[in-house]
């Protein structure tokens, strides 16, 4: 397979691309590098290469001509991959789609990037590392070639070493174990001595699954898991977010239509349904909101019926979501009841189908640092009913999480609807 490298500096190759296995893999020619220096295609006795940016700014920017000249000068391109931090993000499937190919040009770029013509003048992709930024793309560019050439057969001696390893089967790896069998302590796992294969693998296969859930949960969403693989994976210990995330339903004070504070009655569907998304994610609690008391009255009669009436034993597990409802005059009785059972002050987070259109509104908050928060803190997510919170339990709050649909005209949900999304966007299924 042979490399094509576009890059300013060709001597930060040298050694990366000399050393060790991929040094073994250029003698015996599985692999082929070369490299072009744009600064060999320019006219001028300085060998300029950069310019400033039209419309100013910080920084430099490569110029065209030597780059599209030492792209020509390549007879036999393949691919061309621009290393950029706005591209497609690097993975294992991009590994085993590019070690199909013969040739693969790959350009690193320089400065604050290249002038974004070039993408018109030639079919480059951009690939990125990761999110975040490096001097230049020859360190992005040296990942993508090591883990793409790994995957040639012969390179690593013995064909299925790939097979197992963390991401390719949308897991993470089970951890490997060598001599001496005890360390200062420490043993090897008894089972791997144990002569089994079939016992060595099924060990194997749950501890990646082990590995996969408590370092990156996010990747069980697209693994392919059989039912002993869920089987094992519910025994596991795992972080339960949901613990420290409290709901609350507020029937006053919320706006009307004509935007005037008003109370909103409390409704059965309301109330069954939240309390079984609480308790389907394991949330900490459900506060129903309202301070008038026929209302308390109503919720409460709704409750004994369900926990302790004739309710508890026709349908044993509507009493068990029902449990996490616990009715509240205030936002601030909510607080105190958290405060008393965490010992921790919870974070207030709003939520809102309009975007919030006052003069300096700060940013919306959005699920990632609401999930964040969850981590060190109880946080309280406060839902509206009629046409939604007022502004005084707005404004308590730390922030308005982004609504829903956010980019459409549409998107007048139930509150019910609304709760299930923002957990699930919060929880998933493995939090
Ligand atoms: C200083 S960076 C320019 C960053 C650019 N101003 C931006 O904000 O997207 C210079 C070059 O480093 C390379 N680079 C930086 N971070 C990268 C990443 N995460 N993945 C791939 N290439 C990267 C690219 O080739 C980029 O053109």
């Amino acid at each position: 397979m042979n490399f094509h490298f576009v890059s300013l500096f060709p001597e930060f190759f040298d050694s990366p691309l000399n050393a060790g296995l991929m040094g073994k893999a250029v003698q015996s020619g599985i692999v082929a590098f070369d490299h072009v220096n744009p600064r060999d295609f320019t006219v001028d006795k300085h060998r300029t290469v950069d310019d400033r940016p039209y419309g100013g700014g910080p920084g430099m920017v490569m110029m065209l001509e030597p780059l599209g000249k030492a792209l020509d000068s390549i007879e036999r391109p393949g691919r061309i991959l621009m290393m950029s931090p706005r591209g497609r993000r690097f993975d294992q499937s991009m590994a085993r789609e590019l070690v199909r190919e013969q040739d693969v040009t790959i350009l690193c770029g320089r400065y604050e990037g290249i002038d974004e013509r070039l993408l018109d003048l030639y079919p480059v992709e951009l690939v990125s590392m990761g999110d975040y930024v490096l001097n230049g793309g020859e360190a992005a560019a040296v990942c993508m070639v090591e883990s793409v050439a790994r995957l040639l057969p012969e390179f690593m001696g013995h064909e299925d070493s790939g097979e197992e390893e963390s991401h390719s089967a949308g897991l993470l790896e089970y951890p490997h174990y060598t001599r001496p069998d005890e360390y200062q302590g420490h043993k090897v796992p008894k089972v791997l001595s144990c002569g089994d294969h079939g016992r060595i693998a099924q060990w194997r296969r749950e501890e990646a699954l082990k590995q996969t859930l408590h370092r990156r949960p996010d990747m069980l969403a697209g693994s392919e898991l059989i039912q002993e693989d869920i089987d094992c994976l519910r025994g596991l210990d795992r972080t339960m977010l949901g613990r420290n995330l409290y709901l609350a339903l507020v029937h006053y004070p919320v706006l009307n239509k004509f935007g005037e504070k008003v109370a909103v009655s409390l409704t059965n569907l309301d109330i069954h349904d939240i309390s079984r998304v609480s308790r389907s994610y394991n949330v900490g609690g459900f506060y129903a909101v309202t301070p008038i008391e026929d209302q308390k009255a109503l919720a409460e009669n709704l409750l004994s019926h369900w926990l302790t009436g004739a309710g508890s034993k026709a349908n044993p597990d509507r009493a068990e979501a029902l449990s996490v409802v616990s009715v509240v005059d205030d936002i601030q009785s909510a607080i105190l009841d958290i405060q008393s059972r965490t010992g921790q002050s919870p974070l207030l987070a709003a939520t809102s189908a309009k975007l919030d259109r006052r003069k300096n509104a700060p940013a919306p908050l959005t699920y990632d640092w609401v999930r964040d928060r969850l981590e060190r803190q109880p946080v309280l997510l406060i839902f509206g009913t009629g046409h939604g919170l007022a502004d005084e339990v707005l404004d308590r709050a730390e922030g308005i999480i982004r609504p829903i649909r956010y980019l459409d005209e549409y998107n007048h949900l139930s509150v019910r609807s609304a709760v299930t999304i923002t957990v699930d966007r919060l929880l998933a299924d493995e939090f």
